[in-house]
């Protein structure tokens, strides 16, 4: 059984927490396409500029604090994309394979149906079992492979998109 998170939207003052669950994903996983820490600056940008286009910043908090966070922003930038949305999600490493992802990821389909999105879009490491395992379980399909799209750690990565419909009645609690 998997501890209950509290989820709600993320303020200013749990940018710092964001910022170092971001950057342990950049430093040791592949989930993240990068190899660049990022500051706390570019974390208050991200997340102003995701508020400013009323898409939502989640945080998951447990006695500890952040154990994780969510959002979602534009899938391509063609006006035609417009009703679907990519999604991310992180959990912290001490907290991972507890079941906690599920909690921050449902919540983002009410927002996303409250927003009249269609389609919400993961990109995910290939390698990445966990979160394809995650995904699936949502209800997310498999929807394609890109072999040798990304490079780090000094190899190739694959990725695999998922997506899963956005129901107009998409509960907007997190249960
Ligand atoms: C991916 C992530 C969001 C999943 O959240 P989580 O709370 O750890 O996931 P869960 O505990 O619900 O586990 C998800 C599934 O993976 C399985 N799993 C957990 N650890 C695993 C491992 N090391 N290898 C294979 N499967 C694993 C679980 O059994 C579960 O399977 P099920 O859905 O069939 O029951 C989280 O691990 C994470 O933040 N990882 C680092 C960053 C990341 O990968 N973000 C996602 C980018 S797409």
């Amino acid at each position: 059984m998997s501890e209950t998170l509290q989820v709600r939207d993320a303020v200013r003052a749990d940018l710092p927490q964001i910022l170092d669950i971001y950057n342990e994903v950049i430093a040791n996983t592949t989930a993240v396409y990068s190899e660049t820490p990022v500051t706390l600056a570019d974390r208050e940008n991200w997340w102003r500029s995701r508020l400013a286009s009323s898409y939502p910043v989640l945080v998951g908090m447990d006695d500890s604090g952040v154990a994780g966070f969510s959002s979602f922003g534009g899938f391509r930038a063609f006006p035609c994309y417009d009703s679907t949305v990519e999604h991310s999600v992180h959990i912290r490493a001490d907290r991972r394979g507890a079941g906690l992802g599920a909690q921050l990821v449902r919540p983002l389909f009410g927002r996303a149906a409250a927003l009249g999105k269609h389609t919400m879009i993961a990109a995910i490491d290939a390698q990445n079992e966990p979160s394809l395992r995650l995904h699936a379980r949502l209800g997310f399909e498999r929807a394609g492979l890109f072999t040798e799209v990304g490079r780090k750690f000094g190899r190739w990565l694959d990725v695999v998109f998922m997506q899963r419909r956005i129901e107009v009645s998409e509960p907007s609690a997190s249960s």
